[in-house]
């Protein structure tokens, strides 16, 4: 038998006010490339064992051709949202102007989104940096920061009223500690002395697009997305919870701490000087801008132990995990939603993305994803349980629309509610996708 997806009667995740989204992002869905400047992940593709299947983004879901079909199957799962982002090497040439095919192919999205009634949550940058400017630099260079904010002037006001909410970036702990500091994103840079540096840029350059937005935008909700992987001591020892507590700055509280307290968690003193960013004058009063939402992406937790040299060791995740090897622990995502509200003065909350990586076959034309309704029927709950805790959350959007290019994993995990065929780019909505329909139907 097929599982639904149920939440108590009384939820208010139940009333029509709450939104229900599915989310994507550019390089992931949209192929077109040599409709757009090269990124930085075409480049990341391009070297040698940096994705697991040796694939790119050159065709990915082919949504650049097939977009119209792509937004009347967001309409046919019955969603309040689409949560999309713009790829800035197809809007912004290498001089820094609109490039007029590419805004029109965005434009053409979102104003067939709002003729459906379909709330447009537009991300100006999920990963994609122009290869150009990372030949300057790119993130560790502060110019940067300034560059993104014209981008995003230019094209908050190409795009007038079309969109319900701005978010200026997608997990900027991904693009600095992955791509600048581990090396296993795009740019794929290793050292420590990078990251810290990295994060800040992208701090600033979020700070600079909230000025522009809240200017050029003032009706939609602008803010961010970040994503946490709430941090869990070993064992109650004092070693391992000092441990946890510096894994969880490093990770999770540097990308919001700044935002909220305009400062570095303490454990930034910790640090040799070699890797701490250069903060200007004025940068914490940028990056403070006050947010209309945040956008909370959650998948999983990570387990802690204390090491002599690294400070903190993360534990090998036990099961049962989903099929890229991450922890199904929901309880984590009421205790993070708990514990941030207790830090911060939080705005409304958005869970921008929450979803799982399931081994899917296809039968008889039909995607039996039983593992992945289970996930997103615990993680609902565990979103509704922080609201019955007091915590104002105001959507829900899962991860993915539909299978796609999933970065250093390249094809080999499936992350939709709607399975796709990458030799013929069929679409077939999953068992998850119904049930999520009938969900949000239902209400
Ligand atoms: C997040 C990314 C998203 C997707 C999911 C699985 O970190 O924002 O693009 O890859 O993970």
């Amino acid at each position: 038998m097929t599982a639904k997806l149920s939440l108590p009667t009384n939820s208010t995740m139940l009333s029509a006010d709450f939104t229900y989204g599915v989310a994507t992002a550019a390089f992931q869905i949209e192929g077109g490339v040599k409709k757009r400047l090269p990124c930085i992940w075409d480049t990341f593709c391009a070297t040698p064992d940096k994705v697991v299947d040796g694939s790119n983004g050159d065709q990915a879901c082919d949504h650049f051709t097939l977009w119209q079909q792509d937004i009347e199957l967001i309409e046919s799962l019955g969603v309040d949202a689409y949560r999309l982002s713009i790829s800035w090497p197809r809007v912004i040439t290498k001089s820094g102007q609109l490039n007029p095919e590419g805004v029109q192919f965005y434009l053409n999205i979102l104003e067939v989104l709002k003729s459906k009634n379909i709330k447009a949550f537009v991300t100006l940058y999920h990963w994609d940096l122009p290869q150009h400017l990372e030949d300057n630099g790119g993130w560790l260079n502060r110019q940067t920061a300034y560059k993104f904010s014209e981008y995003a002037d230019l094209i908050s006001k190409a795009f007038g009223d079309l969109v319900h909410s701005y978010a200026t970036l997608n997990e900027p702990f991904c693009s600095s500690y992955l791509g600048y500091e581990i090396g296993v994103h795009a740019p794929g840079k290793v050292g420590k002395e990078y990251g810290r540096k990295a994060a800040h840029h992208l701090l600033l350059a979020h700070g600079l697009a909230m000025e522009v937005l809240t200017k050029n935008s003032p009706n939609s909700l602008n803010g961010i997305v970040l994503n946490f992987t709430p941090c869990y001591a070993q064992s109650a020892s004092e070693k391992d919870k000092l441990a946890t507590e510096f894994a969880d700055d490093y990770f999770n509280q540097w990308y919001i701490k700044p935002l909220f307290d305009a400062c570095y968690p303490a454990t930034l003193a910790k640090l040799p000087k070699a890797h701490h960013p250069e903060v200007l004058d004025g940068d914490m009063d940028i990056i403070s801008h006050k947010l209309d939402f945040l956008g909370v992406n959650f998948y999983t937790r990570a387990i802690y132990k204390a090491d002599e040299k690294e400070h903190f060791i993360q534990i090998e995740p036990p099961e049962p995990t989903t099929d890229i090897g991450w922890e199904i622990y929901p309880q984590a995502l009421t205790e993070l939603l708990i514990s941030l509200n207790e830090k911060y003065s939080l705005p409304p909350v958005y869970i921008t993305e929450n979803g799982a990586a399931i081994d899917d076959e296809i039968n008889n034309g039909e995607v039996s994803d039983q593992r992945r309704i289970s996930y997103y029927n615990a993680h609902l709950n565990a979103v509704n349980d922080a609201i019955e805790q007091g915590i104002k959350i105001d959507g829900y959007f899962a991860w993915s629309l539909m299978d796609n290019f999933e970065w250093a994993e390249g094809y080999l995990k499936r992350f939709g509610i709607v399975y796709v065929d990458y030799d013929t780019q069929v679409r077939t909505i999953k068992d998850s996708g119904l049930a999520y329909k009938a969900l949000i139907s239902n209400r």
